[in-house]
């Protein structure tokens, strides 16, 4: 097959891509990267190979979409843009893009899209992130395609550059006497691991099915006390880790954290973030599901990553919007 993925050379699409390659499937980057944000799991040979087949979509030109798309069967959307200067609702316009690339997918004769969402999902969600990937997913319902939706709530890799999520807090970790969680402390936190989230993604990716709807999630899902508590004594940090109760809202526990964006060039904690970290919407749907009890443990790589995690700051900004 020739399978289209968004950001083959970045994160989780670097799993699936190198996955694709490996059975024998043409794989299409559609990126602005020629590099890979870091090489494995990819060999050279195979980065080279995605940076010679790359295609920088115009999300604004369906129909230039549509021709970069011609002749291939799957497409992966992992597209989205969190934040944009400026006003207006960046979710929003990555939702529309989404939508414009599954009316590409759908002239160019594709015969399955799978999409990457977020677990919990809904359009009438007061978090712009949950309301803008519910309104994707209906754009590719409506779309007249085959199609598949699989949907994390974070995702940990192989390195600790890759995961920047824990490798930050990690980071923080090290460094803070008093690391403050958001609430009670009590928000559950289902992250998967971004092998299995690429074995999802292959799996969906079969064109004789359509509909599938699954969670991305892994078998761990603590409490933010119980995670960063882990985290904490894995890389061996000094602090407590304390929730914030009543006394200190997410807007406040933000920004504390503001000179630490002045010190790295990075936003660490986007106050939408912390909200949707305790929003209580970032664990699966379907924790009955059988796949999820076979994935990797966020808790055992903590304790297996520890002495590597926040060992240096990665900052997504650097990655993502330079
Ligand atoms: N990572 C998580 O913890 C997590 C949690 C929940 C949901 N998700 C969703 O899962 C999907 C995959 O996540 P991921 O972390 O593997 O994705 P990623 O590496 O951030 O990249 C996904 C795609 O979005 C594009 N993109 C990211 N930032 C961009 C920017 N500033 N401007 C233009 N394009 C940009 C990338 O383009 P380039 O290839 O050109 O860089 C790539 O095609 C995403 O849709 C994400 O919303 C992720």
């Amino acid at each position: 097959m020739r399978c289209a993925i968004t950001g083959a050379l970045s994160y989780t699409g670097r799993y699936l891509a190198a996955r694709l390659l490996a059975k024998g499937h043409d794989v299409l980057n559609l990126s602005r990267r020629a590099t890979p944000i870091a090489l494995a799991p990819l060999s050279q040979r195979q980065a080279d190979a995605l940076a010679a087949d790359r295609v920088a979509l115009d999300f604004d030109d369906v129909d230039a979409m549509a021709r970069a798309l011609e002749g291939c069967d799957v497409v992966y959307c992992s597209h989205w843009v969190r934040f944009v200067a400026g006003d207006g609702d960046p979710h929003a316009a990555a939702a529309a893009a989404n939508g414009r690339l599954f009316e590409a997918a759908k002239r160019a004769g594709v015969a399955k899209v799978v999409l990457m969402s977020h677990t919990r999902t809904s359009t009438s969600s007061p978090f712009p992130y949950i309301a803008g990937k519910a309104k994707a997913e209906d754009l590719l319902r409506e779309a007249d395609l085959n199609y598949a939706i699989a949907r994390p709530c974070g995702i940990f890799g192989d390195t600790p550059e890759e995961s920047i999520l824990m490798n930050n807090a990690a980071w923080v970790l090290r460094h803070v006497p008093v690391f403050l969680v958001a609430g009670d402390g009590d928000h559950v936190f289902q992250p998967v691991h971004v092998r299995d989230a690429a074995a999802l993604l292959e799996a969906l990716g079969d064109p004789a099915t359509t509909g599938e709807e699954r969670d991305a999630c892994g078998p761990d899902a603590p409490t933010s006390l119980e995670l960063f508590g882990a985290l904490r004594d894995a890389v061996g940090g000094p602090g407590l880790v304390v929730p914030a109760r009543g006394l200190l809202s997410t807007r406040a526990i933000t920004a504390l954290t503001r000179p630490i964006d002045w010190y790295t060039g990075d936003t660490l904690l986007d106050a939408d973030d912390l909200d949707l970290l305790a929003s209580g919407l970032t664990r699966a749907d379907d924790p009955g599901d059988p796949a999820i009890a076979a994935r990797r443990s966020l808790l055992a790589w903590i304790a297996d990553r520890g002495p590597d995690l926040g060992r240096r700051y990665v900052s997504s900004v650097a990655r993502y919007y330079r």
